[in-house]
């Protein structure tokens, strides 16, 4: 047994709700996140698959610090990180966004992209920082004239593997990639999560990577955790997940995907 990197233990996320004209006026609690527990292991991708809303983004910004939390308790290392919001755990976590078109900041080039998380965090002397960005387009295979580039001066694919390096400048432990495909085509998308796998691979990474794709999700995930309105339905490794399925939800999200050629 290795030990996990994260824990969840019974989160809970609950949004209030206002009364409204379809509420008839009742004003509520909504359940994004109810009671999930979840482990992720060290150099491990845990694939998160769920329909949209079933409250994958709620978790997935509480374990960032992002979001607020109900219940329940967040462990990194065996440290509680629950309530804090900054600190050197926290460097050591980085999330890929869904959209880079909107996670980029378009006024910037990708070398002030690259370096403001580690001039933010001061992670580095002032002459480590370029051979770090260095290192990091090398990593991401983009050529290092394009750091003088904007973000719209690349194709959607670069754009996402930017955000990948810039999510690795802090060269963190574990990285939450929150739908990092979906705004891809389909094209590119295997190169994303190649990359993703040989980070993994080189960098000993654990990744927590969510999709509502299970077809995606079962190309790169080692484990599998199925969410189904705020809860988790089934959890287990990824073959014996697709193999055997126990839950009715997981086996419908099975029978309902093409078929994949697992990368070899
Ligand atoms: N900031 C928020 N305030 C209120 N409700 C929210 C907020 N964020 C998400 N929700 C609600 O929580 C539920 C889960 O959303 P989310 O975590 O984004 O799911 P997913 O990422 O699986 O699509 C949805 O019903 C959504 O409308
Ligand atoms: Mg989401």
């Amino acid at each position: 047994m290795t030990d996990p990197i994260l824990e969840v233990k019974n989160l809970k996320i609950y949004y209030n709700t206002k009364s409204n004209i379809f509420s008839k006026g009742a004003s509520g609690q909504n359940k994004a996140v109810d009671d999930v527990s979840l482990k992720i292991n060290k150099n491990e991708i845990h694939g998160l698959v769920g329909e949209s809303g079933s409250g994958k983004s709620s978790l997935a910004r509480a374990v960032m610090g992002l979001s607020p939390i109900t219940e329940g308790r967040i462990l990194f290392n065996g440290n509680d990180i629950s309530n804090r919001k900054h600190g050197k755990d926290r460097v050591k976590i980085q999330m890929i966004f869904q959209d880079p078109n909107s996670s980029l900041n378009p006024n910037m080039r990708i070398k002030e992209i690259l370096e403001e998380p580690i001039i933010v965090n001061r992670l580095m002397r002032k002459d480590e920082i370029m051979p770090r960005l260095l290192e990091l387009m090398e990593l991401i295979d983009l050529p290092v004239s394009y750091l003088d580039r904007y973000p719209h001066q690349l194709s959607g694919g670069q754009r996402q593997r930017v955000g990948v390096a810039r999510a690795m400048t802090t060269d963190p432990e574990l990285i939450i990639a929150d739908e990092p495909t979906s705004a891809l085509d389909v094209s590119i998308q295997a190169q994303l999560l190649n990359l993703l796998y040989e980070l993994k691979e080189q960098k000993g990474l654990s990744i927590l990577f969510i999709s509502h794709n299970l077809a995606v999700i079962r190309y790169i995930s080692d484990y599998i955790s199925v969410m189904k309105k705020g809860e988790i339905v089934e959890t287990g490794k990824a073959l014996e997940v697709f193999n055997q399925p126990e839950h009715p939800y997981t086996k419908k999200l099975i029978s309902s995907i093409p078929t994949l050629k697992k990368f070899s």
